[in-house]
């Protein structure tokens, strides 16, 4: 087998911004029929190459639209690139954005359930880990409230506890740790650094570079859909904190 857990090729990504508020389903249809929706081409990401080696911690920092959750989406299958090569090896958890594959009008242990589903557990299997993901998530009393009467921080904790409860090869974290309090950061950083040690690979965005360096081995610094550079984690958290002062 071989160690590298992710290859990308010249990957590039365009989405298709529209340059019109369309106001109906309808009307774009209409506006569609007639060749009339006019759009902007956005590329998210441009001959983007990388090579992770297995059981490396990657972190990615870029400024605010800079494409690392557009990248995660592409990592998790999520998004198909419009050229380029992608290769991921083994099995891959995503903790994508926020409550992304929650349904916020089912119950947390609904939620639960759904969540193991998507990674591929049996019911069964997910019944038995119940006890310890809401413990983890410290959601004791709220595993029978729909999530929309949870706190942003609340959901963050629920998506974080069930990704992480099935281990998977690669883990892919988007921001996840951002919302939740101090105490349930540590405790996350905690269990992503045992999944390292384990061998896990793990490529996790933040837009705190102080976080990173406790976790990540390798950083990858992305500017404007490309590669700005990609090393060890030290090197390039300082050369991009200094860039963004
Ligand atoms: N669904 C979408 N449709 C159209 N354009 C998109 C979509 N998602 C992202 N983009 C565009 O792609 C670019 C990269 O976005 P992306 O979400 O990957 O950035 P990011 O680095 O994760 O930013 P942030 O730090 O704000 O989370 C941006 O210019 C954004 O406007
Ligand atoms: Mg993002």
């Amino acid at each position: 087998m071989s160690d590298l857990a992710i290859e990308l090729q010249d990957v590039a990504v365009c989405y298709r911004v529209p340059l019109h508020p369309t106001l109906s389903l309808k009307q774009y249809a209409v506006q569609l029929l007639q060749r009339k929706a006019a759009a902007r081409d956005c590329w998210a990401l441009q001959g983007v190459s990388l090579q992770v080696a297995r059981g490396t911690a990657l972190g990615v920092v870029g400024a605010n639209g800079a494409g690392k959750s557009t990248l995660l989406r592409v990592l998790a299958r999520v998004l198909r690139p419009v050229s380029g090569r992608v290769r991921v090896r083994g099995s891959v958890a995503p903790i994508l954005e926020l409550g992304a594959g929650f349904d916020m009008e089912l119950t947390g242990r609904e939620n639960i359930m759904l969540g193991g589903a998507m990674l591929g557990q049996s019911r069964q299997c997910m019944e038995r880990k119940l006890p310890a993901i809401a413990e983890f998530a410290g959601l004791n009393g709220f595993m029978d409230a729909p999530l929309r009467v949870y706190s942003t921080g609340m959901v963050a904790r629920l998506g974080f506890a069930v990704a992480t409860d099935v281990s998977a090869d690669v883990l892919l974290v988007d921001e996840a740790l951002a919302v939740g309090d101090i105490a349930f950061q540590q405790q996350c950083l905690q269990r992503l650094r045992e999944f390292v040690a384990r061998g896990t690979t793990l490529v996790i965005v933040s837009h705190s570079p102080a976080l990173l360096a406790t976790v990540c081995t390798h950083a990858l610094w992305l500017a404007g859909g490309r590669v700005q550079q990609c090393g060890a984690a030290q090197p390039v958290l300082a050369a991009y904190q200094q860039a963004m002062l």
